[in-house]
């Protein structure tokens, strides 16, 4: 009997060394034990000296298909899947295509092991939640997280990315994972003792779990499989799901009798604005005034302010992006972020003088979710760009544009009140009902987002291109006055 003991419980590159030899060596899987070290059994070392593997020439391929599902497979609890992951590298060499045949046993249990282990981070990326320990430059934060199997390692990536800025760890009983703002490390699992549970963060989560909760939309079963109570316990917002499903019935009841779209009650400002209907008359300056006060939906809540559009009272043309995001909601002017330094570049490339044009959101109001220090962008869904809706009609009667122009989908389901593709309809004016003209192209953050600089830079072109539709509409206007 050969023993094999593979440096911990996510040692796939031990494992593989280990199942190469072995098979080189015509070690069949039952002549195989397979543990971990420090789990050995008693007895292990002395026992393990049976027969010792030659050093391994030669070599055998099997299907890169294989290996992708053994990385994930290996990190299943279950200690059996070692031995499995060797039995099917061992019937591979006589059968390439066994892992087609769905019915094989060994097959079947790996495929159900990489299944339960891609949950299982899903499940980490959803679940877990940030707790803050020390202030402003020695801030630090720490999650505890009880993963089903062994996952932390392959899920830490995932969190230096999403949560770049802050320094983090997310402890678990297998091994803990640290982020320092440059590089991911681990050390051994802990108690969950050693996880604080007070914070301030916990409060900014239940309010923001309260505000998207939809009565109307409760599936109790649906919501337990994809939040299993097993990770309540770590949620701040977990102490709201009771209450806020037992007064579901009412609360939807309330929601039919008052209209989806009613006006939240006034909390942060006295007098909530009354809702009018287009006055061509009212300035820009006026709606501005009035949509400061606008509750229509309930992004107002979280937001610092309205972010209303910006520009000459008569300009020919209006830009109209998505929503404010964490800069403009700071600032209270549109694109003056990331998103609308990509903007201006391409509106100078284009010959679109920035001054010229009057700039807006389809949403007035920044809409997030905060994860430790960063408030992440969330897109906003149709009640809210409907909810908002009236200022754009409002600033298009105010301003009375020749052109405008409607960069990604939010903004094109608001210019057009309906979901419009953005790819079918780019690059080409189209009469609007009113006789304005309107232009589709993508949002300036769609061009942040391209990994690829290929993609990037191809990209950028054909918005630039479709910027020069603006230019030359402006240039024969100018001709025509
Ligand atoms: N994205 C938008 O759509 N609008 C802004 O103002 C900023 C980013």
């Amino acid at each position: 009997m050969h023993f094999i003991s593979l440096n911990s419980e996510a040692d796939f590159e031990g494992w593989r060394k280990a199942a190469r030899a072995l098979a080189l060596n015509n070690v069949a899987p039952a002549g195989v034990t397979w543990t971990v070290a420090g789990n050995e059994p008693e007895l292990f070392e002395q026992s393990s000296s049976a027969s010792p593997l030659e050093t391994p020439h030669g070599t055998f391929n099997v299907p890169g298909k294989f290996v992708e599902l053994a990385q994930i497979a290996i990190l299943h609890r279950d200690i059996k899947r070692f031995a499995i992951l060797y039995r099917l590298l061992w019937r591979l060499r006589a059968n390439h295509d066994l892992l087609d045949i769905a019915t094989d046993p060994d097959v079947a249990q790996i495929a159900v092991m990489a299944k339960a282990v891609r949950r299982d981070e899903h499940k980490m990326h959803a679940f877990v939640r940030f707790r803050e320990v020390g202030r402003e430059r020695e801030s630090h934060f720490i999650a505890w997280f009880e993963p089903e199997h062994y996952i932390v390692e392959r899920a830490a990536p995932f969190f230096a990315r999403r949560f770049a800025d802050m320094a983090w760890s997310i402890l678990t009983p297998d091994v803990c994972a640290h982020w320092d703002g440059h590089a991911v490390s681990f050390t051994s699992g802990l108690s969950k003792l050693d996880a604080p549970s007070e914070d301030r963060l916990e409060e900014t989560w239940r309010r923001y779990y309260a505000s998207i909760f939809n009565p109307a939309r409760l599936k109790v079963r649906a919501m337990q499989a994809e939040m299993p109570k097993k990770y309540w316990r770590n949620l701040p917002e977990a102490s709201l799901i009771k209450p806020l499903i037992a007064g579901a019935g009412r609360a939807t009841g309330d929601m039919i009798a008052h209209g989806a779209t009613e006006p939240h009650k006034a909390q942060k400002r006295p007098e909530p604005m009354k809702r009018k209907h287009s006055a061509p008359g009212d300035s820009i300056e006026a709606l501005r005034e009035e949509a400061a006060g606008c509750r229509a939906c309930h992004l107002w809540k979280d937001a610092t302010q309205t972010v209303f559009g910006e520009g000459p009272q008569h300009a020919q043309v209006m830009l109209v992006g998505e929503q404010p995001g964490d800069k403009e909601d700071l600032a209270g002017k549109p694109f003056v972020g990331p998103a609308g330094q990509m903007l201006d570049r391409a509106l100078q490339e284009a010959g679109v003088n920035r001054d010229k044009v009057y700039v807006t959101n389809a949403v007035k109001h920044f809409k997030f979710v905060p994860r430790g220090k960063i408030r992440l962008h969330q897109k906003p869904n149709t009640p809210e760009i409907k909810a908002c809706r009236q200022w754009y009609e409002r600033e298009l009667a105010s301003i009375k544009p020749d052109l405008v122009v409607a960069m990604g989908a939010t903004a094109a389901q608001s210019v057009f009140g309906k979901a419009t593709p953005i790819n079918k309809n780019r690059g080409r004016l189209i009469d609007l009902e009113d006789g304005t003209k309107a232009l589709v192209t993508v949002h300036p953050s769609y061009l942040l987002r391209l990994p690829d600089q290929d993609a990037k830079a191809r990209e950028y072109e054909r918005f630039v291109d479709d910027l020069k539709i603006v230019a030359s509409q402006m240039k024969k206007a100018a001709r025509a006055a």
